[in-house]
């Protein structure tokens, strides 16, 4: 009797598509805005619905470094309770201990991404994550403010500050007392990391550690760079900025309360919603150019699967199943996380969307990578001296010259033999 109960247990699930597959509970994590848990949750589910696996979500810090932070204690402790993991781009190395070679389970799907992301997701060989999204840094600006003062979108710096300036001056001579002319990220974490490789990229001042893993920081375009962006806290944005991440920096200028903001693709979806006070009012540039030309730099966010997950079948499926190109398309049509599959940049429903994708393709394209593959393991150290070091400038506590002088001799310590 129950040998019979099972078996037409058995066949009705597999007449319902589950392939005789165990059912399983799995965790993913993809994220922490309101945006990643709706563009995120309903997939998974969706997902979990057609293969008879229910899946929970995981909301995990909204900073990066802290969302690593408590990942590696996760992995020290051999946890299971995290099974899909969101992985930013500059991880792979320092994390590839405790993540599943997904080769056996794409089956040469990843051919269809850019080469350059799978490239930075493999090491020694192994396939950690597959690309989900990818990300470069955008200045978003209100473009009914630039109209209104005649100006245009800033091609460099120091047009960015003057502009500023003017339209922040008459917005609060009109009465709007606490209009900012810039916001970005500038706390001292990895989005730190981030705006001032743009900085410094942007003055001919190098990545911080070159491909050939020298340390390259010590120079006067590096020092200049920074010395710029410190002199627009406390003129053109707020001192605040120097405790924002990115979704700090979004909030004020959502709100109407800034003409630029630096920050990632996901804020255009955010500021076009129904709900928006800038809805329709804004517009997406590459970022200013300094004495070196104009930079962006790469981020992006990856699909692994945890080392110590008990559904390690099931979680790559999950896996696959999101970087695919059909949840890859919504994902981009919703919330705006620019694709990693060069072919979804030719879909015209991604492309009305998003106008600044197709726009915008070079900067996506060209965007800088932080130093993170060729220090590997010690790249948390390596970003910390030099967020550290950029706070330190833009707090006056040290200035350019010295700072960047400072953080070579701090680097070749981290570094010693090798990285
Ligand atoms: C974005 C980027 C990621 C970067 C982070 C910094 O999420 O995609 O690569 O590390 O911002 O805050």
């Amino acid at each position: 009797m129950t040998k019979n109960l099972t078996r037409i247990a058995a066949a009705a699930l597999l007449a319902a598509g589950f392939a005789g597959a165990q059912a399983a509970t799995l965790t993913i994590s993809c994220g922490s805005n309101a945006a990643d848990v709706e563009f995120c949750g309903k997939f998974a589910e969706e997902w979990g619905k057609k293969n008879g696996h229910t899946v929970k979500m995981y909301s995990p810090p909204a900073s990066t470094t802290d969302n690593l932070a408590l990942l590696r204690q996760q992995f020290a402790a051999k946890s299971a309770d995290i099974d899909v993991i969101m992985i930013d781009v500059v991880w792979p190395g320092v994390i590839k201990d405790h993540l599943v070679d997904l080769k056996k389970y794409s089956k040469g799907a990843e051919g269809k991404h850019f080469p350059a992301i799978v490239a930075n997701n493999t090491v020694d060989g192994k396939l950690l994550g597959m690309p989900w999204f990818t990300d470069a840094g955008l200045l978003f600006y209100r473009k009914d403010l630039l109209d209104k003062h005649g100006l245009k979108a800033p091609e460099t710096w120091d047009q960015l500050s003057a502009a500023a300036k003017k339209v922040m001056d008459a917005e609060r001579a009109a009465g709007n007392a606490d209009f900012q002319g810039f916001v970005f990220q500038a706390k001292a974490y990895e989005g730190l990391t981030c705006d001032a490789v743009e900085w410094v990229a942007s003055f001919g001042g190098g990545t911080i550690v070159d491909k050939a893993g020298n340390i390259t920081i010590n120079n006067p375009n590096a020092a200049k760079a920074l010395d710029t962006a410190a002199a627009w806290i406390g003129t053109i944005a707020p001192s605040g900025v120097l405790n924002y991440g990115e979704e700090d920096a979004r909030g004020v200028f959502q709100n109407g309360k800034a003409l630029f903001m630096r920050n990632w693709p996901y804020a255009w979806a955010l500021s076009q919603a129904a709900d928006s006070p800038i809805k329709g009012k804004v517009g997406v540039a590459p970022l200013p150019a300094g004495s070196g030309g104009k930079a962006a730099t790469l981020g992006g966010w990856q699909l692994a699967v945890s080392k110590y997950s008990k559904n390690v079948d099931a979680a790559a499926d999950l896996v696959m199943f999101m970087a695919g190109a059909d949840i890859q398309k919504k994902r981009a049509i919703g919330g705006s996380y620019n694709p990693t599959i060069p072919d979804l940049y030719k879909d015209k429903e991604v492309l009305a969307a998003n106008p600044f994708m197709g726009q915008l393709l070079d900067v996506f394209t060209g965007a800088v990578a932080r130093p993170a593959t060729v220090t590997g393991l010690k790249y948390p150290e390596v970003s910390r001296a030099f967020w550290d070091a950029a706070h330190d400038v833009l707090e006056k506590k040290s200035n350019g010259t010295d700072a960047v002088k400072r953080l070579e001799g701090k680097l070749k310590q981290v570094k010693r033999d090798k990285w």
